[in-house]
């Protein structure tokens, strides 16, 4: 069985009187990738920097293979690989000198050239920070996080300002860290990468737990109901065994069903023999989206005074 790489009890964060964390708990299984979710101001920067130790927690416990990360030891230091959400690097280095700097601090780290090539900036490896896009500089953030070749990777917002190709292309990266058994610790605003990347995730809202669960089970998301949507062939009338749950929008019907595979066979099998076409068939449930959106709907009280 896998061991514990983050543990988080009760964990609470003032700032002034604004409360950002009310007492939060949960852990993160070694090996796994666990994504923190909520709107923008619901904690979970406070939360990452806390684990990472750039910030204090005013209450609770917190643990990182087994170290206090307030305590600063160095060991945990060489085992974590941190992308932060806004980074500072010197922007008149190189992005080879960039990354080899960050591996000197290492006892470990990965191949200069290895780091640079698996976040695509091999062609701007003699480009100075300051010519990179944006996009290419969250590359070179990501880059930093590996040079190490850490254990456990927090990644606050990792592909923020990426384009389609390179987001698939990290996404890509984090699995294979994921398949070295590596530990991730993930931020993110994209449910497409969530429920790409992640094992489990926990969603937070003001501060306090609103959610948790798999990315396929979160809020009872795989029993919910099934949508078939499609458009109805001119003059023709649906069989009775489906008509009345389907509901007409313009052109198209749809079919709230909880029995989709029953609904579907009733739906196609009168189309086949009726030698008609439904264009635009389609079978959806809530994507992560819609659940992530229905729990936090109205729960956005962050920046309500303590
Ligand atoms: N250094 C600080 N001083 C005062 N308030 C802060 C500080 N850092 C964060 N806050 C406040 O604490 C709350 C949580 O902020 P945090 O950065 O953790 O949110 P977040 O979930 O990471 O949001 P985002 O999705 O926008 O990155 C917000 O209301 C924010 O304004
Ligand atoms: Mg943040």
């Amino acid at each position: 069985m896998a061991g514990i790489a983050v543990e988080v009890l009760d964990l609470r964060k003032s700032y002034g009187s604004l409360q950002a964390l009310r007492g939060i708990s949960f852990s993160v299984a070694e090996g796994e990738v666990f994504a923190l979710l909520g709107p923008n101001g619901a904690g979970k920067t406070t939360t990452v920097e806390i684990l990472e130790g750039f910030r204090r927690r005013d209450g609770g416990q917190v643990s990182v293979l087994g170290f206090d990360p307030a305590l600063g030891d160095r060991r945990l230091k060489q085992q974590m690989g941190i992308v932060l959400q806004t980074s500072g690097v010197d922007p008149y280095l190189t992005v080879a000198e960039t990354v080899e700097m960050f591996r000197g601090y290492y006892p470990k780290p990965r191949p200069l050239n290895e780091v640079i090539s698996l976040v695509g900036l091999t062609d701007k490896k003699d480009s100075r920070v300051t010519k990179l896009s944006g996009g290419q500089r969250r590359r070179l953030d990501v880059a930093i996080a590996l040079a190490g070749d850490p254990s456990v990777l927090f990644l606050d917002e990792p592909t923020t300002g990426f384009d389609p190709g390179a987001r698939r292309n990290a996404w890509e990266v984090i699995k294979g860290l994921k398949d070295l058994g590596k530990t991730i610790f993930l931020t993110s605003h994209s449910m497409d990468e969530v429920q790409f990347l992640a094992d489990r995730v926990v969603i937070i809202s003001a501060g306090r737990i609103v959610a948790e669960g798999t990315p396929d089970t979160l809020a009872g998301r795989e029993k919910a109901a099934a949508s078939i949507r499609f458009k109805l062939p001119p003059a023709s009338e649906l069989p009775a065994a489906i008509r009345s749950q389907a509901k007409a929008h313009g052109d198209f019907i749809s079919i709230e069903t909880q029995d989709p595979t029953r609904a579907l066979y009733e739906l196609t099998s009168w189309a086949v023999q009726a030698q008609l076409t439904l264009e635009g068939l389609e079978v959806t449930r809530p994507s992560l989206e819609d659940v992530y959106l229905e729990i936090t709907e109205g729960s956005e009280t962050a920046g309500a005074p303590a």
